[in-house]
């Protein structure tokens, strides 16, 4: 497995499969590794903290660095190369040219109209479309590959890849199913912020999206399935941002009529439990 620090280093990667991570890698980052493994061509993870998608306060700097663990987990699930660029190398202008050009990023709707990550977090998508966009340009993958732990992410991508047409060549992007513990909960490099005696209740998200898919089973009006998702996770302190459920495609509201379930849905939760903020997510459409 080849360490590449330098975009120029590159070159013989191009065509790859693309695994973009921030690192503090579990099996949920592992089963990308090896899904893109399995379409036969060489994988590079990315290993990137990106700056430019933390706003001030969040967890940037506290953000987990485990390299030499993440080395093994990329070895482990298949990967060719790891990508570990310097901030200088990404943002070779400086942080705050790096953090103007985000700004100026046109960013596709799903980015900003949903109100989901993008209301609480109304820099995030534009750092990530940047970095992702510049990994893109750098590593000219085939294939790039997403889990749908981070639901409006994935769309974002997908659009912007979409939108961008050749300048990517005609790469693939794979979306990727969530991984999770045994218990139900969403792998997560933010679960080790977590005490022990917290476990139980960050279960409430995955027990809320249950909910919903029972709702949607049943029939149910999605306001009142929605309600149900707030319940569970009201029962359990957690302190709710947004549990809602919304078009897959576009992650606007649905009709509220019963057929709506039909043309597919997502249920999609944000929450905090003791200042630690976990998101969900789970298809709830009626096949
Ligand atoms: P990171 O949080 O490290 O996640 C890297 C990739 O792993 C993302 O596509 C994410 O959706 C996926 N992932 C995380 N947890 C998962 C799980 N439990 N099951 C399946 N896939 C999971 O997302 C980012 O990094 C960054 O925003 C990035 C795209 C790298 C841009 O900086």
């Amino acid at each position: 497995m080849r360490i590449v620090e330098q975009a120029e280093s590159l070159a013989p990667f191009h065509r790859c499969a693309l695994v973009p991570t921030m690192g503090a890698l579990h099996a949920g980052h592992a089963s990308l590794i090896a899904r893109a493994a399995s379409g036969g061509r060489p994988v590079v993870v990315s290993l990137f903290v990106n700056p430019t998608q933390f706003a001030q306060g969040e967890d940037f700097s506290k953000y987990p660095r485990t390299l030499d663990a993440d080395l093994e987990v990329c070895q482990a699930a298949g990967a060719s190369a790891i990508f570990i660029p310097s901030v200088q190398i990404m943002y070779p202008r400086g942080l705050s040219a790096a953090n103007a050009e985000a700004s100026a990023l046109q960013l596709p709707r799903v980015a900003t109209q949903p109100k989901l990550e993008d209301a609480r977090r109304p820099t995030h998508f534009a750092g990530v479309c940047q970095v992702v966009a510049k990994l893109f340009d750098m590593c000219q993958p085939a294939a790039a590959y997403f889990g749908e732990k981070d639901f409006q992410q994935l769309r974002v991508i997908q659009e912007m890849v979409r939108r961008e047409g050749p300048r990517w060549k005609d790469l693939v992007v794979h979306a990727c199913p969530t991984i999770r513990e045994s218990d139900g909960l969403a792998m997560s490099s933010r679960n080790r912020y977590l005490q022990p005696n917290q476990r139980h209740n960050a279960l409430a998200l995955s027990r809320a999206l249950t909910a919903a898919q029972a709702g949607a089973r049943a029939g149910m009006d999605i306001a009142a399935a929605q309600d149900e998702m707030q319940q569970v996770l009201a029962r359990h302190e957690l302190v709710v941002e947004y549990a809602v459920i919304r078009s897959p495609d576009t992650l606007l509201p649905l009709d509220t009529f019963q057929f709506a379930w039909k043309l597919g849905a997502r249920a999609l939760i944000a929450a905090r439990l003791h200042g630690v903020r976990l998101i969900d997510n789970a298809d709830c459409g009626q096949a």
